[in-house]
């Protein structure tokens, strides 16, 4: 029996942006924290006579790097990172998969490695071996860990410093429809809007899956943040502040800067899932 694809067709041009504003505010409270303690760190460097460095000290010059990628690198060749010619950004696509999605993920594995764009795999049914025929299959990054969400894989294998030469990270479902979507167009649009978390909107002639009115394409823009409804039971306008009229993303298909990771990162909670905060 072959599982039913969900089948949510994404747009590149439409951008269903919406800024959390608990998520924001929890940002800056953590960057001022966070600026503060790493201020901290630098400067008290003696206890008892002990310089409290990082322990890179005494490695020479030239080869001490602060930050960690997930590039792979033959062990026969120093092999330099594939650096993406058409655009300036670094991309991570993450997704917890499952051998029945196996046709679907490679579509959207394609889509992601043919920008350069690094692609992990976190998978829960414990089928990898499966993978393997998939000529991409050893470009990726595998990672085995049974019957975990998305979120416990993130929160364990995608640490701020560890991804933090990536500028977006895009941590999705893997059964997303991505025929009309173009991972690096859409990256363009984060960046000449300033947006830091966003999903792609979804296309109602293709979902069978769109829960909220918020998420679904609107041809007449690029981008919309909030939607407008003057009836009783929606009541959307310019003065809305929350959902379902604006603040909203869905834990299915969340793109997140460098920065905005940083903070939800950090409200991924051991055993709360962010889904709920992110509205899904
Ligand atoms: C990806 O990297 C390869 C190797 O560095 C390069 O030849 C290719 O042009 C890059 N592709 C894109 C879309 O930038
Ligand atoms: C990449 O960055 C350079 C310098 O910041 C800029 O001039 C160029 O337009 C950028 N290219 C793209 C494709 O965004
Ligand atoms: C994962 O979940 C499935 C279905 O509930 C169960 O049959 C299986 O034993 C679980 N695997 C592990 C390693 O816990
Ligand atoms: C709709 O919202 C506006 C402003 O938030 C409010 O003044 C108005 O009473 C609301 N209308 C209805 C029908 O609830």
């Amino acid at each position: 029996m072959k599982p039913p694809r969900r089948r949510c067709g994404l747009l590149a041009v439409l951008v269903a942006l919406i800024v959390l504003a608990s998520l924001q505010i929890q940002y800056h409270h953590l960057k001022d924290d966070r600026l503060n303690g790493d201020h901290t760190f630098a400067t008290t460097t003696t206890i008892d006579q002990v310089q409290w460095r990082t322990g890179a000290e005494g490695l020479p010059r030239g080869i001490v790097h602060s930050h960690s990628d997930m590039y792979l690198r033959p062990l026969w060749d120093s092999g330099a990172n594939p650096k993406n010619k058409n655009d300036n950004h670094t991309a991570l696509l993450a997704m917890a998969v499952g051998i029945s999605q196996m046709q679907n993920v490679d579509v959207m594995a394609h889509k992601f490695l043919n920008q350069n764009y690094t692609v992990m795999l976190f998978h829960y049914d414990g089928n990898v071996d499966g993978w393997r025929n998939l000529e991409w299959s050893d470009k990726a990054i595998h990672i085995l860990a049974h019957n975990q969400t998305k979120w416990w894989f993130a929160k364990r294998f995608l640490h701020p410093d560890v991804v933090a030469i990536y500028d977006f990270i895009f941590l999705w479902d893997e059964d997303l429809g991505v025929d009309n979507f173009d991972p690096r167009r859409y990256l363009d649009i984060m960046v000449s809007e300033g947006l830091e978390i966003t999903q792609p909107a979804l296309d109602p002639d293709l979902s069978t899956d769109i829960h909220h009115r918020i998420t679904i394409r609107n041809k007449m823009a690029k981008v919309h943040r909030r939607i407008y409804d003057s009836r009783a039971s929606m009541n959307c306008s310019d003065e809305s502040k929350g959902p379902p009229c604006t603040g909203w993303v869905e834990g299915m298909a969340p793109v997140f800067s460098q920065a905005a990771w940083r903070c939800v990162w950090h409200l991924i909670q051991v055993q709360i899932l962010i889904s709920s905060l992110l509205g899904n």
